[in-house]
């Protein structure tokens, strides 16, 4: 049964806490009233667009039209060969739940992942990664439900061309396809990723090979000690994507930095001859970290992360990005890009 709510406050909607309402407000536990309420949006004439636990999305004033919260439940497990599973998750899962669940089935590959907040159906939009392991490694499909003609289509790997913080649900079909499952390929035989520096680091003290719930929790202890737990200080995550050079341009800048910045760390990009550097580092270079403007400011742990200390509005936060943008660019000459979607 859908149901509609009018003049909504999406303070509590988002996990940046700025103030913000949007016009109407409805919530879909099933693909069929979420077709309902695309449909209702679309008699009334009414822009419509999904959100799920708001974890990447920064307010910048009211919405106009209709938010459709995807609230959509379910995990279901099917073996598929001998150490192979296939795990559908409704959209509307907390991300966090289907990897402990999975881990506690003795189901492997998802606990680099822990503890990224947000929903199951946010997850391949901007193809999630984080200390080695990227949703695109363990993906097997997704069940998408096309707001133009009301139809539900599966899409694999290859239709979804998932990139670094990228998908094709950021790019032409954007605003389109609402995911409203996902199917991973979980293993039952171990093979922790071990290959981030800082969980290489974190797990050297184990003198056995370390098992996928050593990776889990180390992987939360290190997210919890760097990031802002949400729940007492807005934050979206990252709030920039870490920019990619060539090499040449890399090479380059580090000599420039060198003798005052010290070395530019760097990750190499698989399948490519560029590389991914650090934006928490040119942020905390460029002078920063820890910074505040009112309520507004950059986390003092992590240069990443922008943070909400109270009454900010998404506006001041989205002027402190610009801010910190436009001096990275001047003086190193690399442009970040939010990684955050700004409404
Ligand atoms: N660094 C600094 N200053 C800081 C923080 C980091 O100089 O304040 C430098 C250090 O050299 C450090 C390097 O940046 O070694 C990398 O830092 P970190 O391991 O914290 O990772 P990140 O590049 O800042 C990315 C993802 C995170 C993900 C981590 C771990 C992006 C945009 N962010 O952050 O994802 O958890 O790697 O894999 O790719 C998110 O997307 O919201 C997110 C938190």
């Amino acid at each position: 049964m859908l149901s509609v709510e009018a003049d909504k406050d999406l303070c509590g909607a988002t996990t940046f806490g700025v103030p913000a309402r949007c016009e109407y407000y409805a919530q879909a536990d099933s693909v069929e009233t979420l077709r309902d309420a695309i449909g209702l949006a679309r008699t009334r004439g009414l822009s419509w667009r999904v959100l799920g636990e708001g974890s990447n999305v920064l307010l910048t004033g009211n919405v106009p039209g209709m938010i459709i919260r995807i609230a959509i439940p379910g995990i279901r497990f099917e073996s598929v060969g001998d150490d192979s599973f296939l795990i559908r998750a409704g959209a509307g899962v907390n991300w966090h739940t289907l990897v402990r669940t999975c881990l506690d089935r003795d189901l492997y590959g998802l606990e680099n992942l822990a503890l990224i907040p947000g929903s199951v159906g946010a997850a391949p939009v901007q193809n999630i990664g984080a200390y080695g392991v990227e949703l695109s490694d363990l993906f097997e499909s997704v069940e998408v439900l096309d707001g133009v003609t009301g139809q539900l289509r599966t899409l694999y790997a290859d239709d979804c061309r998932f990139g670094y913080r990228d998908s094709v649900f950021k790019q032409e079909l954007a605003g389109r396809y609402v995911v409203t499952q996902l199917a991973v390929r979980l293993s039952t035989v171990p093979d922790p990723v071990l290959r981030y520096p800082a969980l290489t680091a974190a797990l050297a003290e184990h003198d056995l090979t370390p098992t996928p719930r050593h990776v889990f929790d180390a992987v939360c202890a290190i997210r919890r000690s760097k990031l802002p737990d949400p729940e007492r200080i807005g934050n979206a995550g990252s709030f920039f994507r870490n920019p990619v050079l060539s090499r040449a341009r890399y090479g380059a800048l580090q000599e420039r930095l060198q003798s005052r910045h010290g070395a530019l760390p760097f990750f190499p990009v698989p399948g490519s001859d560029a590389v991914k550097v650090p934006a928490a580092w040119l942020i905390e270079q460029a002078g920063w970290k820890g910074f505040r403007d009112g309520d507004a400011g950059v986390h003092d742990r992590q240069a990443l992360v922008l943070v909400n200390h109270g009454r900010a509005t998404g506006e001041e936060i989205a002027r402190l990005a610009r801010r910190i943008a436009d001096d990275v660019a001047e003086q190193f000459d690399v442009r970040l890009e939010p990684e955050v979607r700004i409404l």
